[in-house]
């Protein structure tokens, strides 16, 4: 009747984020309460905003040290007592790193029976989800056009890339190092990839879309950001999902340049957004999505780590570049 948690043990400011920031405790498996459920985790999802979350509040609470680290999971139903749901049903919960947890069972909703099971944490869950409306929605992408995607080999960014070839785009990845850049035109059919960690970066973005930038789907912000913010066509979108340049360790020297001058000049639209201000449109999303996947239009890629006890080291990975598509740890 245990219950393992790993617990952020204290925050990292701005060092990089190490195994000694979190410990492993036992402590007793959890009773629901009226109007609660409990929760066996069998997936957690590691995401780059895991790290976002330990500098501050941001859509969510700020962390503090000495909680059970945060974090998404793949969960099934243990007990439950709320008509909704029964023992076995998989739910998405946010009840961090544990084995088992406790959640109002009003926050929570039965996922359809998909194999395999993973998929409801990428391709169908935030990942999947986020790469359709941040692209679609934010960046209104048209046949013909330049899409250019950053962490292009990440969970969000693999998929982005994807669905901006299947509405007919030229689809450029940036990435770290050569391989990655391979899997994605290769493998994933991007047209090109430029590797950021490459000291020729710049030169070589700007011969990657020499007639510039339509849409850029930013996960990373900092230098990729400017370098891209140069590059963009009149009229340009911008897709601004995240900035993780900037969550691990010291913050950079200087905020990207061109701003705001270049938004005014080339009457370029930023749109900042998060997944859940589209709660209500997942539905068609998801059918979007299953289809794509069931005529191969759309591949995923998993990265999945074994063992609850891993979990710092695939987190601590994920923001170092370890990972291809969507990493999560199999408890
Ligand atoms: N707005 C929303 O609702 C929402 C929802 C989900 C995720 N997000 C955002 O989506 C982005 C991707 O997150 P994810 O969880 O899916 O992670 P991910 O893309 O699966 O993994 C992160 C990747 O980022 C790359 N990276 C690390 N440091 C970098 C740097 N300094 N510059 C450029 N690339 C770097 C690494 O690959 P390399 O080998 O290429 O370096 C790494 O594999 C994050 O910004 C996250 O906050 C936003």
């Amino acid at each position: 009747m245990t219950n393992r948690q790993i617990v952020l043990e204290r925050l990292p400011g701005a060092e990089k984020l190490a195994p000694e920031h979190f410990g492993l405790r036992v402590g007793e498996r959890p009773a629901p309460g009226p109007g609660e459920v409990l929760l066996r985790t069998r997936y957690i999802s590691l995401d780059a905003a895991n790290r976002a979350w330990m500098q501050g509040a941001t859509y969510r609470s700020a962390l503090e040290g000495g909680q059970v680290m945060a974090g998404g999971s793949l969960s099934e139903v243990v007990e439950s007592n709320v008509d909704h749901l029964r023992p076995g049903d998989l739910v998405f919960a946010d009840i961090g790193w544990q084995e088992y947890g406790v959640a109002p069972g009003s926050r929570l909703r039965k996922l359809p029976d998909l194999k395999p099971e993973t998929h409801l944490l990428s391709v169908y869950g935030v990942a999947g989800l986020t790469a359709y409306f941040g692209l679609l929605e934010c960046g209104q992408p048209q046949p013909g056009e330049t899409v250019v995607v950053s962490a292009a080999a990440g969970s969000v960014g693999s998929v982005v890339g994807q669905i901006a070839k299947i509405k007919g785009c030229r689809v450029v990845g940036i990435a770290g190092g050569e391989e990655k850049g391979r899997w994605l035109t290769d493998e994933l059919g991007f047209d090109e990839a430029v590797d950021y960690k490459d000291p020729e970066f710049k030169r070589r973005l700007r011969a990657a879309v020499p007639d510039g930038i339509d849409v850029y789907f930013d996960n990373v912000g900092g230098d990729i950001f400017e370098a891209c913010l140069f590059a963009m066509k009149n009229h340009g979108r911008i897709a601004c999902c995240g900035a993780l340049s900037a969550y691990d360790g010291a913050p950079p020297p200087h905020g990207p340049r061109g701003v705001p001058g270049l938004i005014v000049t080339r009457r370029l639209t930023l749109r900042g957004f998060v997944l859940f201000d589209f709660d209500d449109r997942r539905d068609e999303a998801l059918t979007d999505l299953q289809a794509w996947v069931a005529s191969g239009q759309l591949k995923v890629k998993e990265d999945v780590v074994e063992g609850f006890e891993n979990l710092p080291t695939a987190l601590i990975g994920l923001l170092h570049g370890e990972n291809r598509g969507k990493r999560m740890v199999k408890v």
